[in-house]
This record gives C-alpha cells, sequence and structure tokens, in this order.
C-alpha cells in the first residue's frame, strides 16, 4: 500500500503523463508545441524533460485523474487544483499554461510550474495581467526553499567536476542542458535559500553564477554571493552576461558551442562583478563618483584573502584610474587596520 507522499507522486506523475500527451500529440496543444518548437526546444528535449500543456478547458485533468480513484480529498492536497469550495468539479489551476514537472532529487515529479503562451507573437511576450509562471503551492512533497530544478539530472556532472552552474529561469537551465551544459540547477524565481545552499554544498566546491543580465539578475547575484560567501564554503565565480540577455536568449543568439566555451573562459571573480556592477550604478564620468567608486573598490579588496588575487586588483585598480600603485596600497593598509 503507497503511503500519502507516495500517493500524491503517482497523482503528479499521472498528470504529467496527462499534460505532456496534450502537448506532443493533440491539436489542443498545437499552438503550444509551436511556441516551443519555435523557440529553440527539440523533441528530444520535450521528451527528456516531459513538458506538457494543460488545457484551456480546467475540468478534463480531474476527470482522467479521478479515473484512478484517487479521492477527491487527496486530489485537492496535490496542489494542482484551485481552491474551489463551491462545486465537486476541481478546476486545473494551470490551465492553458505549458508544463514544467518539477521534479526532486530523486526525478520525481512533485510540483508542477505553468508558463502562460504569448497570445499574439506580434504584440507583447505575455499577457501582462497574469503571472508568467505560476508554480504549485507547498504541500507535503514540494518545499519551494528546498527544492532547486534540474537537480535530479545535474548531480552526476556536479559530483563529476564538483561544480554547479546556478541560473534564474527553467528556461536558462533546459537550453544549457541542450548545448552540453549539464551541471545547471535554478532556484524557484526566489532569493537562494540556506537550505538550497546546503544541499550545493554536499555535492560541490565551485559555484557559477549565471543570472540574467538585467538590473534585477544583477542585483540577484549580489545578493546570491553574499549568501554563498558565507562560511567560505565556495570557489564563486561569475558567467556576465550581456546586458539585457538571458542564458537562453545567449545560446539563441550564439549558439550553443560559444555558450559552453564562454561560460569557462569569459567567467569573472567576484571582484570584478562587483566592478562591473558598481559602474553600471554610477557615472564615473564624474569625479566624486570616481572617487567613490575607488574607495568601495579598496574595501572589497581588504576581503579578497589571497595576496597575489589582491595585488593584481590593485595594480589593475591603479592603471586604470592613472594613480601610483603605492598610494592605493597605503590606502589599502588603512582599511585593512580598521577592518582587523
Ligand atoms: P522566459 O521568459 O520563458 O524565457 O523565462 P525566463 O526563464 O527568462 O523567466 P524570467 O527571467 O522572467 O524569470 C526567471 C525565473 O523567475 C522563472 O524561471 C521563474 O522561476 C521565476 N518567475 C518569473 N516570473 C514569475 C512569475 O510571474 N511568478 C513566479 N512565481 N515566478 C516567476
Ligand atoms: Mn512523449
Ligand atoms: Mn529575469
Ligand atoms: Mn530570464
Ligand atoms: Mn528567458
Amino acid at each position: 500500500i503507497q503511503s500519502k507522499k507516495e500517493q500524491l507522486i503517482s497523482i503528479h506523475e499521472a498528470a504529467t503523463a496527462y499534460y505532456h500527451q496534450i502537448l506532443m500529440n493533440t491539436v489542443t496543444g498545437e499552438k503550444a508545441l509551436q511556441y516551443l518548437l519555435r523557440r529553440g526546444f527539440t523533441t528530444e528535449l520535450l521528451e527528456e524533460y516531459q513538458i506538457g500543456f494543460s488545457p484551456p478547458n480546467k475540468t478534463t485533468t480531474h476527470q482522467i485523474l479521478k479515473r484512478d480513484h484517487y479521492s477527491d480529498e487527496l486530489l485537492r492536497e496535490s496542489g494542482i487544483f484551485s481552491d474551489r469550495t463551491d462545486t465537486n468539479e476541481l478546476l486545473d489551476r494551470f490551465g492553458s499554461r505549458i508544463i514544467f514537472p518539477l521534479r526532486n532529487e530523486k526525478g520525481k515529479v512533485v510540483a508542477f510550474s505553468g508558463r502562460t503562451l504569448p497570445n499574439d507573437e506580434e504584440t507583447s511576450d505575455f499577457d501582462f495581467h497574469e503571472a508568467k509562471y505560476l508554480n504549485s503551492p507547498e504541500t507535503i512533497i514540494f518545499s519551494k526553499r528546498n527544492f532547486l530544478f534540474n537537480l535530479d539530472k545535474a548531480r552526476s556532472q556536479m559530483r563529476k567536476t564538483s561544480e554547479v552552474v546556478l541560473f534564474e529561469g527553467y528556461m536558462d537551465v533546459i537550453s544549457a542542458w541542450q548545448s552540453g551544459v549539464t551541471n545547471g540547477v535554478a532556484s524557484m524565481g526566489t532569493s537562494l535559500t540556506e537550505e538550497q545552499i546546503r544541499v550545493l554544498n554536499k555535492i560541490v566546491d565551485s559555484v557559477t553564477i549565471a543570472y540574467d543580465g538585467d538590473r534585477a539578475g544583477m542585483e540577484a547575484t549580489n545578493k546570491a554571493i553574499e549568501l554563498l560567501s558565507i562560511g567560505n564554503r565556495f570557489e564563486l565565480s561569475i558567467f556576465p552576461l550581456p546586458f539585457g540577455m538571458d542564458p537562453d536568449d545567449y545560446i539563441q543568439e550564439k549558439g550553443m558551442q560559444a555558450f559552453r566555451e564562454s561560460i569557462v573562459s569569459q567567467r569573472e571573480m567576484v571582484f570584478q562583478f562587483h566592478s562591473r556592477f558598481l559602474k553600471r550604478q554610477m557615472d564615473l564620468d564624474s569625479e566624486s563618483n570616481r572617487l567613490q567608486y575607488l574607495e568601495e573598490m579598496l574595501k572589497r579588496l581588504v576581503t579578497v584573502d589571497s595576496i597575489i588575487e589582491r595585488e593584481m586588483y590593485l595594480n589593475e585598480l591603479a592603471e586604470e584610474f592613472h594613480l601610483d600603485a603605492a598610494v592605493l596600497k597605503k590606502q589599502l593598509q588603512e582599511y585593512q587596520s580598521n577592518y582587523l
């Protein structure tokens, strides 16, 4: 006999098969399928991730799952249906959305994320009345703060390389996977949690952050660096995306090989990221901003452990601002004595 958790997982597995079948083989799923293919998904990739589509008719999912004799109480608890107490029919909360099955570390589907379909490619990318992504609620088998998308698939490569690539979105993880970067995971659109970091710490020593190249992405990167730096548990690097691009955009535009190569050759250290981040926030044409920038970067240098690295960055700063490295060193020493 199945435990309640096992039953909830079985419900998710059945729903996954149903949604996937709708996407791949029905007229109802045609528009969604065309959209995904246009975005560069191959049939193999759609199979690999068992991506699906939930029909606009929100009642069929309940009818399908009822055939397996699950009680309505259990079906309600699965989180697949929206809360409605005024009717016996359970309505699929993901209706009209592309379905990404969310698998736990053992590869079992424990939740879904549904993406809206753009109504009209000509106009906007998505309907601004609705959230672009909708996730399952928390259940006894799904907790967002513990969840990492793709961990089931990425784990072996993470172990092998002792490295993980962190992405913001599922689309990025899947695109990266297709391009051969198979050690990528994503948190649930929220900022990284201590629980997720603990999971990563058991598997890898190095983390490469590849968040979106927009303001929100850079701020999230800054936050992630802060959290990942606690306790000095990881070697950190950052893959700098051109402004306004996310990793998936990058792969579509520059190609899979370019991504595979540049995620290794172009990545920067934390210090370089902060330099880029600060420069984007302040206009270095003004003298007072230049001064403020220099001071901030020198203060950051204090926290760089390696003497060689510190020396290197110091010389770079001196060169960039046409200053005597000895002067910067003096200032750095002052900050260091304050820091100790
Ligand atoms: P595409 O637009 O399809 O390329 O997706 P994306 O991966 O580029 O999404 P985006 O950069 O906008 O967001 C990154 C991640 O944040 C997503 O994978 C989601 O996990 C999360 N996210 C984005 N929008 C929403 C939303 O409206 N609601 C929720 N709950 N999460 C969101
Ligand atoms: Mn299939
Ligand atoms: Mn984003
Ligand atoms: Mn994005
Ligand atoms: Mn994207």
